[in-house]
């Protein structure tokens, strides 16, 4: 995902400039099984020169755990127009991409296999050895490129590159160098200390066509030692838009150069906005307390109808407050109105047994037009969108959510109903029961507004589909007809088929729109058991508080 020829970032991996159990890892990268056979030699020889080496095909090779290795033989073959082997694919990938690791400590060795009647000869093991010396790796040894009669090259390399490792190891023998990430890996992120991950990816996954902005967005949590489980949530510390800051500055009649005092830390006004205050939003006190510094008669107006006033500040950005109040304030004044910035949460959209130390999250930018014509952006939505990348970071923390949890056992079938972002739980819920290869069934109801432009994540679901991890698949598509079709209405759809999975005790899951969806969604449920189950309303609507006392019909709404 992230685009070829990108520049590797710099990581915050620690540096051990020599671990004290030093390996020899062999990896191969082969189609048709040669590289496999000068691998396995490799591995045999320097088992019988009493060097430590584990021999590993690149499919089964996570490249994040390169970071960890301290010598490394690549052998590698190359398919025709140039493709690295099947096997090879993610990791020739991941190796150009942001993700890679830097390599300064590690020491390496690349042995290519290829036809020189190929116009790309043996590009593959180039393109490794490109990759990693670009990282900052170390050859021990000149790359060999091998025609298709390689035995006996191969096998002088091999030996060569085992004297060049045995030297290296006895060297280095005696060296007690302590990696210093033991000494953080204990550290634990809450949302007063949060964890500071790097961003890998932030592709937008709507169409062109949409008018909705839904971002796919991938952390680093590296050797944090952060765990999360699937229907846990992420607490993401954004920053705000500078831009919109000035233009707030100037509505009040300051600078921004004023200082301030945060917790201690004196900063500029404009600093303690940007990270500090919330400005994307409003509240019946900040009105409160700015009709009574203004006196301005439509905000005064505004506060006597207290429902009417909770309505307004939530849909009313600070910026809007102030253009009504047009008053200006010192900054102890101005201070005094504001509320400090809180961390967002998202749900997760990943599982740490397929992604390891990474974290997904899919995130829809809130952006809407004022009354007045300028456009409004949500703080941590056009943060995560548009900003992080400037910033290379996020302050992240987990929120652990007991109340949103997979069955504990694999067999048990499950439900899962997410229109829209609600969508990002269950896919954390398929990945993580792919990897524990869970028999149970799950099915799947996503709903959005067209098939064509706002289909999240499709391609995952079908290939789910296809593997059978997925069950059954419903997807209402609103404004691709006349009239509107909702996940309520598939879910009606398919009553008897629904009630049949209830019997046989499954799950129900629904994640998304606390407002609207998450309440029809309710009723379709109460309406089933009811034609389903001949059940009254009255029973029906027990059976269904049942089902949520049990934790079998949990939520996670907003
Ligand atoms: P709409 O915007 O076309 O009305 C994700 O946002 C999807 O949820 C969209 O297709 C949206 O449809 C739909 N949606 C809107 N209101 C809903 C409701 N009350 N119940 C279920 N889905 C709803």
């Amino acid at each position: 995902q992230t685009p070829a020829g990108e520049a590797a970032a710099p990581n915050a991996m620690p540096q051990a400039s020599s671990a004290p159990n030093q390996t020899l890892t062999i990896l191969y990268a082969s189609q048709t099984g040669n590289a496999k056979g000068v691998a396995e030699a490799l591995h045999q020889e320097a088992e019988a020169a009493g060097i430590p080496a584990k021999l590993v095909a690149a499919d089964n090779y996570k490249g994040k755990q390169l970071g960890k290795e301290t010598h490394l033989v690549i052998v590698a073959s190359t398919n025709g127009e140039g493709e690295p082997p099947d096997n090879a694919i993610e990791l020739h990938e991941f190796l150009q991409s942001k993700k890679a690791p830097k390599l300064d400590h590690l020491h390496y060795a690349v042995l290519s296999l290829g036809d020189s009647s190929y116009e790309y000869f043996c590009q593959t093991g180039k393109d490794f050895d490109g990759f990693l010396q670009k990282l900052g790796a170390k050859p021990m040894v000149a790359r060999l490129d091998c025609d298709v009669d390689y035995e006996a090259t191969a096998s002088a390399w091999r030996e060569q590159t085992l004297a060049e490792v045995k030297q290296q190891f006895q060297a280095s023998g005696d060296a007690q160098v302590v990696p210093l990430h033991q000494a953080t890996a204990q550290a634990k992120y809450t949302k007063q200390s949060p964890y500071t991950a790097e961003l890998l990816t932030c592709q937008r996954i709507t169409g062109r066509g949409s008018d909705k902005a839904v971002y796919h967005i991938e952390l680093d949590l590296d050797e944090s030692g952060i765990e999360y489980q699937p229907g846990d949530a992420l607490g993401v510390w954004y920053q705000n838009d500078p831009e919109l800051v000035d233009s707030i500055v100037a509505k009040v009649g300051l600078r921004g150069d004023e200082t301030v005092d945060i917790g201690g830390d004196s900063l500029s006004l404009r600093d303690a906005l940007i990270a500090h205050y919330e400005i994307t939003a409003s509240n019946p006190q900040q009105i409160t307390a700015l009709a009574a510094l203004s006196e301005s008669d439509t905000l005064t107006a505004l506060t006597e109808d207290k429902a009417g006033l909770r309505e307004f500040a939530n849909r009313t950005q600070l910026i809007d407050v102030l253009a009504l109040a047009d008053v200006n304030l010192n900054v102890e004044q101005f201070q005094s109105i504001l509320r400090r910035l809180t961390p967002r949460l998202y749900s997760i959209a990943s599982s740490q047994a397929e992604v390891e130390d990474e974290v997904h999250l899919t995130v829809g930018l809130v952006d809407y037009q004022h009354e007045s014509g300028e456009s409004r952006q949500g703080g941590a939505s056009s943060f995560l969108a548009h900003r992080a990348e400037a910033a290379e970071t996020v302050k992240v923390f987990v929120e652990h959510n007991d109340n949103f949890k997979l069955p504990t056992s694999d067999d048990t079938p499950i439900i899962m109903i997410g229109p829209g972002t609600g969508i990002a739980p269950f896919r954390a819920f398929l990945q993580e029961r792919e990897q524990r290869e869970a028999k149970g069934d799950n099915w799947l109801f996503f709903g959005d507004r067209t098939f064509t432009d706002d289909f999240l994540y499709q391609v995952e679901w079908q290939q789910y589909l296809k593997s059978g991890l997925l069950t059954r698949m419903d997807v209402a598509f609103s404004r691709d007809q006349a009239e509107k079709v909702y996940v309520q209405h598939r879910l009606l759809a398919r009553a008897e088929t629904v009630w049949q999975w209830l019997s046989n005790g499954a799950y129900i899951y629904v994640c998304g729109d606390a407002n609207q969806m998450a309440k029809d969604v309710h009723e379709a449920l109460i309406e089933i058991a009811q034609t389903q189950g001949q059940q009254s309303r009255e029973q029906a609507e027990t059976f269904i508080n049942e089902l949520r006392k049990d934790k079998r019909y949990q939520r996670d709404v907003y």
